[in-house]
């Protein structure tokens, strides 16, 4: 099978957000997609690794940011490059909160659904949602798409989130940074290779399961 072929489908780019007891947890996902209208029912595949998808599951309800072009690149890093285990993604960007759930404040448009199903794979939870409210749609902006990200806007997440986590190391004692190492999100698999996981070539894939680089996360 060519798994490239896939790419050929056109996903959007979402950040994905629920609220747990005290704090708001946030994703950023591709796999969204309207697939019925009256009433209207979108698909949302969350993997099972995901901090944002454990919590879906209890409280049934989530928002999604659809993002634009102008979206800075570091707000991608900041929900696809790490888990809200370890960091309260929505604190380091400008957000808004309507009915208890968190939006990208500049969101190309903004929706509200509750969950009415779902389906667990090995890798991956589908939920299927009911659309409560969609709002503040900016006219005439353009949308990110998953197309978009490989075809070059990856290149500057990698190169802003990387800026950032030279200053944190600067920060931090060197013992505690000694720890956190780049995971597969998907297997599990720990890259421990000798080249800098940032300088490994844009179609290097995991060894363990292939998935590629941008399903990795900092832990
Ligand atoms: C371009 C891109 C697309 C992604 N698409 C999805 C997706 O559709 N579903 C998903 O669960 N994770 C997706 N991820 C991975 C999550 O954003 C990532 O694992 C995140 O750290 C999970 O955070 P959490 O543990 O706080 O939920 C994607 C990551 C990137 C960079």
């Amino acid at each position: 099978m060519e798994e490239e072929a896939l790419y050929a489908i056109s996903n959007g780019l979402y950040v994905l957000g629920a609220k747990e007891s005290d704090r708001y947890v946030g994703s950023l996902v591709d796999a969204v997609s309207q697939v019925a209208i009256g009433p209207n029912i979108i698909i949302l595949s969350c993997m099972n690794t995901s901090y944002t998808k454990e919590t879906i599951e209890k409280s049934g309800i989530f928002s999604l940011s659809i993002l634009s072009k102008k979206v800075a690149p570091i707000v991608i890093a900041n929900f696809g490059y790490q888990s809200s285990r370890n960091v309260n993604k929505w604190d380091n960007v400008v957000k808004e909160i309507k009915d208890d759930l968190p939006y990208l404040k500049d969101a190309l448009a903004k929706i509200r659904a509750r969950v009415i199903d779902k389906k667990v794979f090995p890798n991956n939870t589908l939920f299927i949602a009911e659309v409560e409210d969609a709002f503040e749609y900016q006219q005439g902006g353009e949308p990110l798409t998953y197309r978009d990200y490989r075809n070059g806007f990856k290149e500057k997440v990698m190169t802003e989130f990387k800026a950032t986590q030279n200053k944190e190391e600067k920060a931090t004692p060197k013992a505690e940074n000694a720890e956190k190492k780049w995971v597969c999100t998907v297997c599990g698999y720990v890259y421990e290779g000798d080249v800098p996981f940032e300088e490994l070539p844009e179609d290097w894939v995991c060894p363990l399961c292939g998935v590629g680089k941008e399903l990795f996360e900092l832990r």
